[in-house]
Formats: C-alpha cells, structure tokens, sequence
C-alpha cells in the first residue's frame, strides 16, 4: 500500500469550484489559527498549534485569490486509526461546495492508506453530522459513545 504523506509539492494542486485552489500542503500557525477562530473554535496555543500541524498525516487547504478560505487534515497512526480533523470553510464560503471538496480530499488519502478494518473517526460539530453522513460515517451508539476531554 502506498502511503501519501504530506509533503509540500505543486503538482498537488487542482483548481475547483469558484476559482478555489486546493493544496495539499501544511498549514501555517497562523492562517489555521485564523481558520480556527472563523468558524468560533477555542483558542488552542500557539505552541500546541505547531506541534500539531507538524503530526498531520494529510492536510489540504482551500485558496481563493491567495488567501486561505478553508482547511482539513488527518490524524493518526497512518494505518490502524486514522481521525478526520480541521474540516473547516470561512463562514461567507460556505454553502458553494468547498467543504464537499476538502472531504473529497480527505476520503482519497484514507483510501490510500486504508485497509480491512482501519477505523477512521471524527467528532462532529453541532450540525454537521449530515455533512459526514454523505462520506458513509455513522454516529456510534448510546451504549457505546466516543468520549473526548478537553485538558485545561
Ligand atoms: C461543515 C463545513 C466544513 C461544510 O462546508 P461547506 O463548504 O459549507 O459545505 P458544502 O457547501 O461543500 O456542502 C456539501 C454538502 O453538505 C451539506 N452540508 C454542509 N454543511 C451542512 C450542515 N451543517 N448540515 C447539513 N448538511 C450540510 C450541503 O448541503 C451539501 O449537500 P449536497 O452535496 O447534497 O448539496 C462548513 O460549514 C464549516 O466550516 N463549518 C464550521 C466548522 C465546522 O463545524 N466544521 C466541521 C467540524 S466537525
């Protein structure tokens, strides 16, 4: 299986709708930062920021005229889990088909590096979980819930 890291590398970038480009490239603190803060998410340092971003398995950015308009990344193992994180779209891009692209992104790396049985997660965002539905992701059951804590 081959596995397809992030590496920085222009012929990774495609032109999608809108005139938006999508770049498998790392994200800077700062523009995820700005993302981040976009879409209304708690401040996370700096410092935690860069050793994040330096950990992805996949990152895509969405660019419009220069500017960073969106974002996904994946987490994880690189074979046995795999986390969907990051799958943000600035508020006044929304709704155009940008998010849909970003995850078309993401599900082809996890299908790259996929195999029987890799489990791959994600936490929804209040409202989301229909947007994921559409990639084949269920919400797990009552009995048997994902668990998260937020270190402080
Ligand atoms: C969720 C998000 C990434 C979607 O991006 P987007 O560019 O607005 O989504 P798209 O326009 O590509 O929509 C793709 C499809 O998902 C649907 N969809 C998008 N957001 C949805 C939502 N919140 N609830 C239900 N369906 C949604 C669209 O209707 C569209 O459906 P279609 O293909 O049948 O037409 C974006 O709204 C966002 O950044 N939200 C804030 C950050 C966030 O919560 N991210 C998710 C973290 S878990």
């Amino acid at each position: 299986m081959k596995h397809r890291f992030v590496q920085d590398d222009p012929s990774r970038v495609s032109t999608v709708k809108h005139d938006v480009q999508l770049i498998e490239r790392k994200l800077a603190v700062a523009e995820y930062q700005t993302l981040r803060a976009a879409v209304g998410w708690p401040e996370v340092a700096d410092e935690a920021v860069a050793r994040g971003l330096a950990g992805d398995l996949f990152s895509v950015a969405a660019e419009l005229d220069g500017h960073t308009i969106g974002c996904a990344r994946v987490v994880g193992d690189g074979g046995i889990y795999l986390y969907v994180q990051d799958v943000i779209v600035l508020p006044p891009h929304q709704g155009r088909g940008i998010g849909k692209c970003l995850m078309d992104r993401v599900i082809a790396f996890v299908d790259s590096v996929s195999g029987h049985h890799t489990t791959v997660a994600l936490m929804a965002a209040k409202g989301v979980v229909p947007f994921y539905e559409k990639y084949g992701f269920v919400t797990r059951p009552a009995d048997g819930p994902g668990m998260y804590r937020l270190w402080s």
